[in-house]
This record gives structure tokens, sequence and C-alpha cells, in this order.
């Protein structure tokens, strides 16, 4: 199986290839314009998927790589400087191309060098997890962690192309296969319930990793998140509703500490808690936010956050990046597939969602 799609954007538009087992080399050589090719990835995928990319490679082009280690906490300006190293090391010119092999954090790294060095370079990103596929490598947000705050840093720069094989998921562990799955669940609940349908029907599939399943699944999301960059590429509108759940997800990462949950965990139980929400201003129903919570639990997520002081939960919202004069803005659910961004929410329901267990 292989879907193309087109991303439409400002500067360019690029295609989305998703596959269900490819030669990476093969499929992204005809987006490499010149002859040198520094492909950047971390010490986990480099055992996994890097000898084979940079093998085949090599056959045509001038093949340099750099390997991270492996972590959110390494999402930093240091590591940043690790690729400008290997870059200036290896007498890189400007039409240099450079391949992320990995995850969001390798995805948003290499974005990120790529839009800074010589003041912008080519990139091409090949995600290897289901968060990545279906939201990180679309879209041209690149970027690191400040000290004090998370994705602070970056730049909108967007690749030349984004290769997703299905195949790279079968080494996924479940916990990632997972916190991937909210985002996928993510699109259904904010922009289409005959996806959520699916996604019901289908989760059994998706979640014992059948190829078909999945690619249908990252392609449906893929398309989803490039009609919203097409219309708001630089988020002053729409491309906001992609954040349903995070802002409540925030909360429960930065209360627990980065790491304890994973992205995904934390959206899911925002996404919940977003919907009671929602249900709570007389806009879904009570059965509309039980299918939200079984849809999530199908797919091995939590559904209930942690216990944490609504005043301590408020305070943290407040550093949210949606937060405008200080007023904290939430994507809620006017009905089942359509989401709105608003401030304009009972400050009391929002206290009783925080409160409730
Ligand atoms: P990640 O990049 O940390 O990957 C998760 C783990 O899976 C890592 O340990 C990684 O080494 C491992 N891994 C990657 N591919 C693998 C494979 N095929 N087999 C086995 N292990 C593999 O995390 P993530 O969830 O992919 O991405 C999270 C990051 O993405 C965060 O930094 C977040 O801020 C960022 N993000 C960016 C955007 C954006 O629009 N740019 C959107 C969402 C998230
Ligand atoms: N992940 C949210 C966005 O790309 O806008």
């Amino acid at each position: 199986m292989k879907v193309k799609l087109t991303v439409h954007t400002q500067s360019h538009d690029y295609p989305i290839i998703i596959t269900s087992q490819c030669d990476m080399a093969v499929e992204i050589a005809p987006y490499i314009k010149g002859k040198q090719v520094m492909i950047v990835t971390n010490t986990t995928v480099e055992k996994l998927y890097l000898e084979q990319l940079a093998a085949s490679l090599a056959a045509n082009f001038e093949v340099h790589t750099v390997v991270l280690p492996d972590g959110e906490q390494f999402k930093t300006q240091q590591y940043i400087d690790c690729i400008y190293d290997a870059l200036m090391d290896a007498h890189c010119g400007r039409d240099v191309t450079l391949v992320a092999l990995g995850g969001g954090v390798v995805g948003d790294m290499t974005g990120f060098a790529a839009a800074s060095f010589m003041r912008g370079v080519k990139f091409i990103q090949i995600p290897t997890t289901l968060l990545s596929q279906v939201d990180s490598s679309v879209g041209g947000k690149t970027g690191i962690n400040h000290p004090k705050g998370k994705n602070m840093i970056g730049a909108f720069w967007q690749p030349q192309m984004v290769l997703a094989d299905m195949h790279t998921l079968t080494t996924l562990p479940q916990r990632e296969l997972s916190a991937g799955m909210a985002e996928v669940i993510k699109y259904a609940l904010i922009m289409d319930t005959q996806f959520l349908t699916w996604l019901e029907e289908n989760m059994t599939a998706l979640m014992t990793l059948d190829k078909k399943a999945l690619a249908e699944a990252v392609a449906r999301c893929c398309q989803y998140k490039a009609d919203i960059v097409a219309r708001d590429e630089r988020e002053t509108g729409s491309r906001a509703l992609l954040n349903f759940g995070h802002t409540f997800g925030h909360v429960i990462e930065t209360h627990e500490g980065y790491g304890q949950w994973l992205h995904g965990e934390a959206v899911s139980a925002g996404m919940v808690q977003a919907a009671k929400l929602s249900q709570k201003m007389g806009w879904i129903s009570e059965d509309d936010v039980k299918r939200i919570s079984r849809v999530l639990q199908a797919a091995q997520l939590p559904i209930d956050p942690p216990a944490i002081d609504s005043q301590v939960a408020l305070d943290l919202m407040q550093h949210d990046k949606k937060v405008m004069s200080g007023q904290v803005r939430l994507i809620l659910l006017k009905s089942l597939g359509d989401a709105v961004v608003t401030a304009d929410f009972d400050q009391a329901l929002l206290e009783a969602v925080l409160n409730s267990p």
C-alpha cells in the first residue's frame, strides 16, 4: 500500500508518502537536490533503521550522520549545536539536505537545525513513531525546549517531504503506540464522527499493528492536518484546534514531571476533561463522554488524571501558549466532530471538572 498526499504551504507544496514497507532511500532520493546528506537520528532508532538507510543513500550521495542521545531532556540548544558541529565538520554547504530519522524529538530538532543552519537548508522527515507520523512531522513546527518552557524556541520551517513507513511502527513499544493513538483519536473528536466510528471498529486491528489499518489511519490524520495547515499555517486561528485536550494534558505533564506521563497519555486524560467541560456547558451528552472514554480505553490509554489541586491546575494553565491577555482559551466540543477555541466558558464549571475524580 502506498498513499501520496500533498501539503500546501506558503513556502512550497510537499508530499507525504505513506507506505506499508519500503526502501526509504528510494522514496526520499528524488527530493534530495544536492550531493550532501546529513541524517539525524538517536541512539535507539540508529540501531533499528540507520544502517540500511545510510548504506542505500551512499550509492548516490555523500552521506553523513549524527546520533543524538534519546530523550525529551536532550531537546535543547546544546544538542542543536551537536548537529551544527557535525554539519561544519563535514564541510556541508547550503545545498545539504538534513534527514530526520526518528520520533517527534528528532524531527523537531532536525527541522530547527535545518531552519537555522546557514539561514535555512532543506530537510526531509522520516517519522518513526505513530505520534510523529500523524502530527509532528507535518506542518512545519520545529523547535527545542528552553529550561523555563517546552518548545519555547523554534521556527516554522516546512520539510521537502515526509515519509511515513508503517513498518517502523512494528518496533515501537506498546506504550508509545498508545500515546500516538491519542492524537489519532483527537482528529476524530475534533473533525469527523465517521472517522470516530471507523476507529471504534478498527481499534483492535490498529493496536495489533495491522499495517493496512495503520496506513489508513495515518493517511486520514495527515489529510486532516494538511487541510488545517493549508488554512492556518502560522496558527492564527483554526490550527489551535489541534490542541484539543492539550491544555489539560500539559497540566498533568508539568505537575507529574516530564516523562512520568507520556504526552499522548496526558492528552488522553485531558481530552476526557475537555469533553466533561463541554458536557457541563450543555454541548455534548453524557453518552458522548462515555463514548470518548471507551475509544481511548480501547487504545489502552488512561482516561482519569492524577489528583491535582484545582488551584494548582489553574495556575499551570496560565502558562499555556494559547493564553491571551491573561485569559485561558480552551478547545471544547460543540458536538462530536466539531471543536471550537474559546475563552467563553464558566470558570466554576472548569473548577468542577478539575475537582472531579
Ligand atoms: P520521541 O521522539 O521521544 O519518541 C518516543 C520514543 O520512541 C523514543 O524513545 C524514541 O527513541 C523511540 N522510537 C522512535 N521510533 C521508534 C521505532 N520505530 N521503534 C522503537 N522505538 C522508537 O517522542 P514522540 O512521541 O515521537 O514525539 C514527541 C515530541 O514531538 C515532543 O518533543 C513534542 O513536543 C513533539 N511534537 C511536535 C509537534 C509539532 O507539530 N512539531 C507536534 C506534537 C509533538
Ligand atoms: N501539533 C499541533 C500543531 O502542529 O499545530
